[in-house]
């Protein structure tokens, strides 16, 4: 696994942003048919992962905020401030979002067992309002706003691509390193 270098991301950190962006698409997609098309075989299809795969984004988030921060000092540097705080904005959005959900679910009182393993047991009796409001207040919305970010940051790519080899950063994330 090569580290990242101030030319290149390495192989770790692309592994982690393309799989996680492969996720979140799936993830966007079960969001949108809860959203849009409830009832129907779209929701019925993407919908039960969404608490699952949220919980996987999670743990990625996590490791991968670990690996950027152990990375910190040999990364290729920001093209502008605009872009290192987009970058932070999304890392802070990643790791929110489903710890947000989390919590609301403690708070519901039921049990939620991802893939099977038990990671919330549940309990009887009244549920823990500011932890289901907190959620309910914040989860979905915070959720469509990490969407957008997401298509700027893609487009931001796709406009610094246009503008010439000497601020293109596709190669930073995608094909053979130099
Ligand atoms: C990074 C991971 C996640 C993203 C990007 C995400 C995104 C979203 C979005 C955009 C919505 C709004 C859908 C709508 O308006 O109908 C939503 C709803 C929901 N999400 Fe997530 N989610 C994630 C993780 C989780 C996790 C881990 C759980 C539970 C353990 C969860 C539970 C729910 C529930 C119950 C709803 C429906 C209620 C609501 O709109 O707040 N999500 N999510
Ligand atoms: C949910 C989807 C995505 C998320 C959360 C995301 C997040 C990030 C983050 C946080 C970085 C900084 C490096 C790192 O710490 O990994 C980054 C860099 C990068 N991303 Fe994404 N990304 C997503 C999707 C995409 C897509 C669809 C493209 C294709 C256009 C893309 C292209 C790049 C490129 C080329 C870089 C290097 C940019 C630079 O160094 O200035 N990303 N991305």
């Amino acid at each position: 696994m090569n580290a990242d270098s101030s030319t290149r991301y390495g192989t770790l950190t692309r592994i982690l942003h393309w799989s996680m962006a492969a996720l979140f698409a799936i993830q966007f997609t079960s969001a949108m048919a809860h959203y849009g098309f409830e009832d129907s075989a779209f929701e019925a299809l993407f919908w039960p992962w969404h608490k699952p795969l949220g919980f996987v984004l999670l743990v990625l988030a996590a490791l991968r905020l670990a690996w950027a921060l152990a990375q910190r000092t040999q990364r290729p540097p920001s093209v502008s401030l605009a872009a290192r705080l987009g970058h932070i904005a999304l890392y802070l959005l990643m790791i929110s979002i489903p710890a947000l959900a989390l919590i609301r679910q403690y708070g519901s009182g039921r049990s939620f067992e991802p893939f099977g393993l038990p990671l919330m047991g549940g309990f009887d009796g009244a549920k823990i309002d500011w932890m289901v409001d907190l959620g309910s207040l914040l989860h979905g919305e915070l959720g469509w706003l990490l969407f957008v970010l997401v298509c700027g940051h893609a487009l931001m790519v796709l406009i610094h691509r246009m503008q010439g080899a000497q601020h293109d950063v596709w190669p930073r994330m995608w094909g053979k390193p130099d």
